[in-house]
């Protein structure tokens, strides 16, 4: 494909290549090419310490890879920081929802980029309504606007972080372990938004431990161990038992091919 010029419908949103990076003599990630399309849901898969966030940090600019290119729409970036993920309308949710646990939803989605009126005072008023817009948009079941987010169930903070991210523009998610601390109907309630999230075009990688949450809601996962990539598969082409095998020994399903076009 290179050298060739691609339509909008199969450039994809995200691209990844030969990403590297070490820390020590350890290669947490070695050479691994990922890549993610609008309105789809990538997941990432592989045992603790496979290099899954290590990975996904250097979209989000936690880390700075070592070689590799990223490519957003396209065009090569740089991605350094996470100021230069934010610009590029990267945005992450980590498991540690980093909330304020003391304010409200309002306060929370705002955080740092309060609106103000037009004599500088912060407008909660303002902010309150925008967020139940955006509530009724992703999750019109949340009806928490006036208690502190420490009052909210897993499942609702996860909301929470979302709409912040999306109101924010985010284009491309990253999400870590969205579901992992979250009962079944929390798990519902999240898998809910993702849908969403998906049905306005977003991208999004979703790391997880979680097969069956894997096979319900991504596309096509990409398994990584021992920092290198084992393959990416659809996963309607794929079982629960395939993935196992991916991610426990690193074999390749019968039918999928670990290489891309
Ligand atoms: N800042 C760091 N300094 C040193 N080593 C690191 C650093 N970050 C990650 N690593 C190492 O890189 C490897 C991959 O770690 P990473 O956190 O990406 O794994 P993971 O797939 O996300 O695992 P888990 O499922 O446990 O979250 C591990 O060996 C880890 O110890
Ligand atoms: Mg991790």
């Amino acid at each position: 494909m290179t050298g060739t010029k691609r339509t909008k419908a199969d450039t994809p949103l995200v691209e990844m290549r030969d990403m590297c990076i070490s820390f020590g003599g350890v290669h947490a990630v070695d050479h691994v090419s990922v890549d993610l399309h609008a309105g789809e849901v990538v997941g990432l898969l592989g045992h603790n310490g496979a290099g899954k966030s290590t990975l996904i940090k250097m979209l989000s600019g936690a880390y700075k890879a070592d070689s590799g290119e990223i490519r957003i729409n396209g065009e090569r970036v740089e991605i350094h920081n996470p100021r230069d993920a934010r610009r590029h309308n990267i945005e992450t949710i980590y498991q540690t929802l980093a909330l304020a646990d003391n304010l409200d939803a309002a306060s929370n989605l705002f955080l740092g980029r309060e609106l103000v009126t037009p004599f500088g005072l912060v407008d909660e008023d303002a902010m309150e309504a925008e967020t139940r817009k955006i509530m009724a948009r992703l999750n019109p079941n949340f009806a928490k606007f006036s208690e502190p987010v420490s009052a909210l169930s897993g499942g609702q903070r996860q909301s929470v972080a979302i709409a912040r991210a999306v109101y924010f523009n985010a284009r491309i998610l990253i999400m870590d372990e969205p579901t992992a601390a979250l009962g079944p109907h929390e798990t519902q309630m999240v898998s809910e938004l993702i849908t969403q999230l998906k049905s306005e075009g977003i991208g999004i990688f979703l790391i997880s431990h979680d097969i069956h949450d894997v096979m319900e809601l991504c596309d096509r996962a990409s398994v990584m161990k021992n920092g290198k990539l084992v393959g990416t598969v659809d996963v309607d082409d794929v079982t629960d038992d395939d993935l196992l095998g991916m991610i426990i020994l690193g074999k390749q399903p019968g039918q999928a091919s670990a290489t891309e076009g």
